[in-house]
């Protein structure tokens, strides 16, 4: 019998099967690689389509423009002991209407008449929850204690003010929630959040309105403290991490106690550092927001720079003296020349020639000794607004806040020609 005719058929039939299944493989494989881009593609329209929804995302076309105009009462509902020190207050709108959002990093500002001032005092603080509340706003102060070696002498003016003395039911002065350190919620590249201290209240804000707008941005959370006792809303930021896996929590203490926990407490016995960063993070390819005290901050900006992270990635905010700020713009300082003018205040009695290395006229005063009010540092609480009897200034930020005829707002401005001042 013949067998090549059958062995032939058989071949045939064997190629035709195997080309079959191989084109039903590749049939499979081309569906679950087009699944895979829907679900993608499924993933980025919720993610845009949750964005163009958000409230906050449509302020943040617009984050300049203020809530309300001036003043509003808010009435003190809560008061929360975080750790020692600090303290968390709920406040809520005397007028009872809804709360407008404002962009996480914000910040508000309160005016207060203190037993014993003359005048009201300003002071700002960083929003600490997510915007997406709309019932309350707040915020975290840290008691400034008198200096250790003084301790006769008063610690700082609001802030003991608002520990010790503010009750539930009481009621303050706001201003609407203003800053122009603020997450940008538009875009979807990852971030570092970096918070030293109390400074970690702007950066807690956008860490809360990330988790609970359940976006899908890789996050990294760097929080600086010492050991545990300065370490607030442990848990609620551990359940933060444990809860989104894009959420990276790094606790760093510099002196943990002897009873705090690797893992449980912390997670890297050092300070915040761009050395950890880069032991850590898989690149530099982040946007970073700092906020903290302005030593660590310079180090860290400076250091960030070095690794090659471009000014436009670099978001920050100090508290105090803005000295972050100043080596930011030393830069542009060095490129313009500096022109010979003189400042003088008028009630201390000091002139001086200003020779460009302050970035402002509040920093210059500060520099010499002169303590001038100060409250945002930004040109948006009028904290800082001084007459000016002779002479002109110029301004380098926008104004925010409105003040007298003849005034200037020192926090934002520097000499046009000589000038006298009422301070
Ligand atoms: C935009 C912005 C946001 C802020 N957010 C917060 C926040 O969320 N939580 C918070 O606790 N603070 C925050 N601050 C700081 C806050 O506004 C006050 O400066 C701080 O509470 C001290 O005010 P005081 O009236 O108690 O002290 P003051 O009477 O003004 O000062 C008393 C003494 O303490 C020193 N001092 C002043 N400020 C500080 C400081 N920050 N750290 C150490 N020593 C200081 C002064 O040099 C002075 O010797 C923020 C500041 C700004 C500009
Ligand atoms: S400090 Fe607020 S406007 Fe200058």
């Amino acid at each position: 019998m013949n067998l090549i005719p059958p062995i032939i058929c058989l071949l045939i039939l064997l190629l035709c099967t195997f080309y079959i299944c191989s084109i039903v493989i590749s049939q499979v494989k081309r569906q679950k690689l087009f699944n895979q881009l829907h679900k993608q593609e499924l993933l980025i329209l919720s993610e845009k389509l949750k964005l163009m929804a958000d409230p906050v995302n449509k302020l943040g076309n617009n984050p300049n423009n203020l809530a309300w105009d001036g003043y509003r009462k808010f009435i003190l509902q809560g008061k929360v002991l975080e750790s020692e020190g600090i303290c968390s207050f709920y406040f809520s709108p005397h007028d009872k209407k809804p709360l407008p959002v404002f962009m996480p990093g914000q910040y508000l500002t309160f005016k207060v008449n203190i037993p014993g001032q003359t005048k009201p005092i300003t002071r700002c603080y960083s929003l600490s929850d997510s915007p997406n509340h709309s019932d309350y706003y707040r915020v975290t102060v840290k008691r400034i204690p008198p200096p250790r070696d003084n301790p006769e002498l008063d610690g700082g003016l609001m802030s003991n003010y608002f520990h010790r003395q503010l009750q539930e039911g009481d009621i303050v002065d706001v201003k609407a929630p203003s800053g122009q350190f603020f997450l940008d919620t538009e875009h979807m590249n990852p971030i570092v959040l970096v918070g030293g201290g109390v400074g970690v209240t702007p950066v807690l804000s956008m860490l809360n309105y990330l988790a609970s707008s359940g976006q899908k941005r890789e996050v990294w959370f760097f929080y600086g403290v010492r050991d545990s006792n300065e370490h607030i809303m442990l848990d609620h930021i551990n359940k933060i991490d444990k809860d989104n896996d894009n959420i990276h929590v790094q606790a760093c203490y510099s002196r943990p106690l002897t009873s705090d926990v690797l893992t449980k407490h912390y997670h890297h016995k050092e300070r915040v550092s761009v050395d950890l960063f880069k032991s850590v993070l898989p690149s530099n390819n982040f946007d970073f927001y700092l906020c903290g005290a302005p030593p660590m901050m310079q180090s860290i900006v400076h250091d960030l720079k070095e690794w090659g992270v471009s000014d436009s990635k670099l978001h920050f905010e100090a508290f105090g003296p803005a000295t972050v700020k100043k080596v930011a713009s030393e830069d542009s300082h060095k490129a313009k020349p500096v022109s010979k003018v003189s400042i003088k205040f008028n009630k201390s009695n000091k002139e001086l020639d200003w020779d460009g290395t302050s970035s402002s006229i509040l920093e210059f005063a500060e520099s010499i000794g002169i303590a001038l009010e100060s409250g945002c540092r930004s040109g948006n609480c009028g904290a800082c607004a001084l007459p000016v009897s002779k002479g002109d200034v110029e301004y380098f930020s926008p104004q925010g806040a409105t003040i007298e005829e003849g005034d200037c707002l020192t926090c934002i401005s520097t000499p046009k020609t000589d000038i006298v001042l009422e301070a």
